[in-house]
Order: C-alpha cells, then structure tokens, then sequence
C-alpha cells in the first residue's frame, strides 16, 4: 500500500500539531502518532509555557535570562526572533482553544521558574500540557484536510539511499521523500509519499532508566534523521530535571514542577539543611544544570538517592489550589505537602540538542523540517531555560508552516520510490533480545553517562554501546519488524550520538560537565 500527500507530520505533540493546524489549509496533511495521539510529552508539561506578556516583564529581559541559562552557546538570532514571536504565539494557542489560568483582575497569572527574572509562565494549574494537548487535538480532528494515524510507527525517511544511491553526511543535496511507516495491527510495513515531511517526534529521555518523559520519548525522529545523513548537534546537553519525585520503580518518574520553587518551596538535604545558597546566589531558583548538580553533590556527600523539597512554610489553602496534580500524587503515596517534605531526585528531562535546523525548522535535508524536542534550533544552547521548549515548538512550527506552504507547491511526488524491503526477515520469538538490551542501554547511560560525566565512564558507555548496536542491527536486519525492536535501535543511535557528542567537547559547560574538563 502507498498513499500521497502534500504534508506528513510524524508526532502528536504540541511541534506537529500546531504545524498540522496551519499548513492544512493549504493541501493534505497525515500525522503518524506511535501511540495514542495525546500520548506526548507535551501533555506531561507542568510548569507552563514562557512568554511576555506585559510590564515589568520585556523581550530584552527574556532574551537575557536565555541566554544565561544557555551559557554562552545559544544563537543570539534565534533567541530574540523566539521571544519576540512569543506573544502572538501564545495569542494563536488561546485562538485554538487553550485556556490559561488569569487572576481575578482578568490579567494572566504568570509562575516563575529557575533562571527566570520575572514572573512569565502562563500555566493551567499544574497540567497545562494536558489542556493544550485537548485543545490542539480538537482543533485537530474537525479539520477536514487532516487524517491521523494512530498506534502507526515512522521506520525510516526516505531519501536518494533507498532508490540504491549512496548517500554520504557530505553528500550534497539530500532529499526527502517521505517515510516507510509499520502498521502495527497487522506488521506491514506500507510507503507515505510527501511533498513535504516533518519530524516531531520529541525527546530521549528513555535512553535513560530514570526519566521524566513518557515512554513514547525514545529519540527516533533524531535516529531517522541520523540515519539519513542529516545534521544532528548539542545531543551532549541533556537536562536532567532536578527534582522528580523519589518513588523507585515508578516509571516515567513523576515530575515536581519547578513552579513550587517558583512559589517559594525549598531544596533540603537528609539533615534538613536548605543548601543551594553554598551553590548560586540565585538559590533554588538557579538554572537547571546548577540545581541538578548541587542535588547530585548533596546526595553523594550524604549517601542518600533523593533531597527533600520543603512547601510546608507556605500558604497551604494556595498550595492545593495551584498544584491539585502534585497533592493528589503525594497524597497517593501518603506525603500530605502541606506537612511533609517531598523526597526529590534529578532525572533525564530534556534533550537539548537534536536535528539542526535553522530559523524556519529547515533539517539539511531538503523537504525536511523538524520542530519541537527533536530539533536543535539555537535557541537553549548548552541549558534549557524553563518552560522555553514548548514555547520553541510553537515558534518554530509556525514558521516551517509559513515556509513549506511556499516550497510545497514546487514539488511532485517521486513515482520510483521502491516499497519497503522484507525480503528474507523472519519472526523474532524472543523477545528478551530486545527487553534485555533496552534494560543494558538504560543502564549503561544512567551509570556512566549522567549529570556528571569523566572520561573513563564515557569511553565504557561508548564500548558497551558498540557491542549492543552491532547485537541490534543484526537482529533488525533478519526480523520482522515490530515497533519494539525499531525503539530500541533509534534508542542505541541516539545514545552513541550523546556519548559522541559529549567525548567530542573539552570544556565544561552548562550541562555538559565532566570532573575530567575544566571550566569554559
Ligand atoms: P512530544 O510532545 O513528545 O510528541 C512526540 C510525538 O511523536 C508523539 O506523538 C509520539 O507518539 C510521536 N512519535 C515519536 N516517535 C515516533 C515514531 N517513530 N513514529 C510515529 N510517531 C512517533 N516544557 C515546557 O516548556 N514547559 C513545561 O512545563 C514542561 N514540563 C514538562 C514536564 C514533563 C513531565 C516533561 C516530560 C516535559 C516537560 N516539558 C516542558 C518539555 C516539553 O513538554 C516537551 O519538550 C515538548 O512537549 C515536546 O513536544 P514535541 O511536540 O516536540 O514532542
Ligand atoms: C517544570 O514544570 O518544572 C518543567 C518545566 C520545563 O521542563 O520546562
């Protein structure tokens, strides 16, 4: 089977949905979604989205705070052209349908979060992905030019390689013309032909064992786009979120929003001593990348697995009411926060980096774009300000909208584009070679490629990866394939494009840290 379309999307989240809602007035859309489609990242997000909004607050004062954040590596152009769109952005998310939470005065209720200057976080509660997925998933499925395929899985873009050219990172001009898609439901692997396609598939968080991302977080989009030869940079900048709620087993880990420190909650060690004053005069509301390592410093010093963060000086009635998600959580598992401290842990949060693209979420590859998590825009440098990545999907898929609405129309469909080749694969009945391999991957990044790295432990991150991609490409190549095994191999690639990335950088810097570097 093969379909055509003007414009496939690949991802369900905030990046491809928003995309899908303004090129579908132009021509056909389909979005492939590996799960059900509100299964995102997206619908996880807590804090909020970042934005401004009105005085004190100014463009220059967000634009500043991103680029601290970001330790020197942002692209100063993109930053500003980010928070510059961001109020016409956030007016767009309101027009689809979100709803965020104001005062009684009608003016927004903005939170403020680690790096922030100013209150500029607009939020619904503590769930606002949640409500911008429902609204965007609406708008989504009463358009008429939009189809979307659920529990689908992207395998591989399709570029010049599969018509038997051999394409090269330095091959000029590699195109995309689509993507070989497996329909779960009966294991056919069926061709979607494109004039344009665009990634949006999130992060990899799941590389790791501790993570806050959702399972469907396994870095394919950022494999796919690897495999095909395409830019991928920063993937050393992975943000560890410092504080996930210390509860072993649970998976993902769930998060504490950084909107409680926002809201006055403090960091404790096992002594009850509030600590992040001996790290940054910031306190709990320094960057991401200070916090999580002052966290991994106080647990090794103190031999414990998690700190505490203490709510239990604040306004308990406001505390409830602004976080309903977290106190129902924690009352689950029998901490009561207006009188308990929370036991917290850092966990991987964040991909930083991803598939280079530039300001209208161009990839290198031609007729492909990417937005959202997978994609490496400029604008987070070497740490993610908080709440700026939601922001940075609506930014970037607006303007690949307004970009590949003028390139589709110069494009055709390829009509000698082969169907995917199964010749020769047979069922894998052990299902072991694949749950184990994933268990090994996760094991081997949380232990030696963490929030503090060395030398020594990247060098045996790298040599045991090689082992398991070489085990996994030979079983993917005699296999029928299934979505497990395709997660796995996009899991290994993303992870051997970490550890890479990060032997590859000598200096210190924002998340990147090794006790091996020193200081930029
Ligand atoms: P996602 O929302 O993750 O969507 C990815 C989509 O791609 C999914 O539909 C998935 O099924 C699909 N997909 C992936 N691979 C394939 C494949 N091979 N085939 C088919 N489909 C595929 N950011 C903020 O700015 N503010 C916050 O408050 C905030 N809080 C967060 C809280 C949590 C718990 C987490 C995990 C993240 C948070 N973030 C926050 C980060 C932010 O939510 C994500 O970066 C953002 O939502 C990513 O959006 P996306 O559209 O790029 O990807
Ligand atoms: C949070 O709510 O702490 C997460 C915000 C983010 O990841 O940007």
């Amino acid at each position: 089977m093969r379909k055509e379309v003007d414009f496939l999307i690949i991802g369900s989240g905030i990046a491809g949905l928003t995309y899908a809602l303004q090129v579908a007035k132009h021509g056909k859309v389909i979005i492939i979604s590996k799960a059900i489609a509100d299964e995102t990242s997206t619908k996880y997000a807590q804090g909020g989205i970042a934005a401004v909004m009105s005085s004190p607050d100014s463009y220059n004062k967000h634009v500043e705070d991103t680029i601290d954040a970001g330790a020197g590596l942002c692209n100063r152009e993109i930053v500003e052209m980010t928070v510059h769109e961001s109020t016409a952005r956030i007016k767009e998310l309101i027009k689809w349908g979100a709803d965020f939470d104001k005062q009684t005065d009608g003016s927004y209720s903005l939170g403020r979060e680690g790096g922030h200057s100013e209150n500029r976080i607009l939020h619904h509660k503590d769930a606002t992905g949640k409500e911008i997925i429902r609204a965007l998933l609406q708008a989504v499925k009463e358009h008429e030019n939009i189809e979307i395929l659920e529990r689908h899985f992207a395998i591989d873009i399709i570029t010049q390689h599969h018509m038997g050219l051999r394409v090269y990172s330095r091959t000029k001009n590699i195109q995309c013309y689509g993507a070989y898609i497996l329909n779960p439901n009966n294991n056919k692997i069926f061709t979607i032909l494109s004039k344009i396609t665009m990634i949006a598939t999130g992060g990899a968080g799941n590389v790791y064992r501790t993570t806050t991302n959702p399972i469907v977080a396994t870095g394919d989009g950022i494999a796919m786009a690897y495999r095909a030869k395409a830019k991928i940079e920063n993937m050393e900048f992975i943000q560890f979120h410092p504080t996930s709620l210390y509860n072993p087993g649970e998976k993902p880990s769930f998060l504490i929003t950084e909107a409680m420190r926002g809201f006055g909650a403090i960091l404790r060690n096992k002594k009850g001593v509030a600590f992040m004053s001996k790290y940054d005069k910031r306190k709990d509301l320094a960057p991401r990348d200070i916090v999580a390592r002052a966290i991994d410093s106080e647990m090794k010093t103190n031999g414990t697995n998690h700190v505490f963060l203490d709510c239990t000086h604040l306004n308990k009635e406001n505390l409830v009411t602004e976080f309903p998600g977290i106190f129902k959580k924690c009352m689950s598992l029998g901490i009561d926060i207006r009188e308990d401290f929370i036991p917290v842990t850092p966990a991987a949060h964040y991909t930083c980096g991803g598939i280079k693209v530039d300001k209208n979420s161009r990839s290198s590859i031609a007729n492909l774009y990417a937005s959202g998590e997978c994609s490496s825009t400029g604008l987070h440098g070497a740490n993610r300000l908080a709440s700026n990545s939601l922001l940075e999907a609506v930014v970037f898929s607006h303007n690949a909208a307004c970009d590949s609405i003028e390139q589709y129309k110069t494009i055709n469909w390829r009509d000698d584009i082969p169907d995917w080749n199964a010749e020769g694969t047979i069922l894998n009945e052990e299902m072991i070679l694949i749950t184990q391999t994933q268990n090994e991957l996760q094991l081997i990044m949380n232990s030696y490629v963490s929030i503090v790295k060395s030398d020594l432990r990247l060098q045996r991150a790298l040599d045991r990866l090689h082992l398991i991609y070489h085990e996994t490409e030979e079983l993917f190549n005699i296999s029928i394939l299934n979505k497990e095994l395709c997660e796995l191999r996009n899991s290994i690639n993303t992870a051997y494009l970490i550890v890479k990335q990060a032997k590859a950088r000598r200096n210190n810097i924002g998340l990147h840290y090794s006790i091996d570097l020193k200081k930029s």
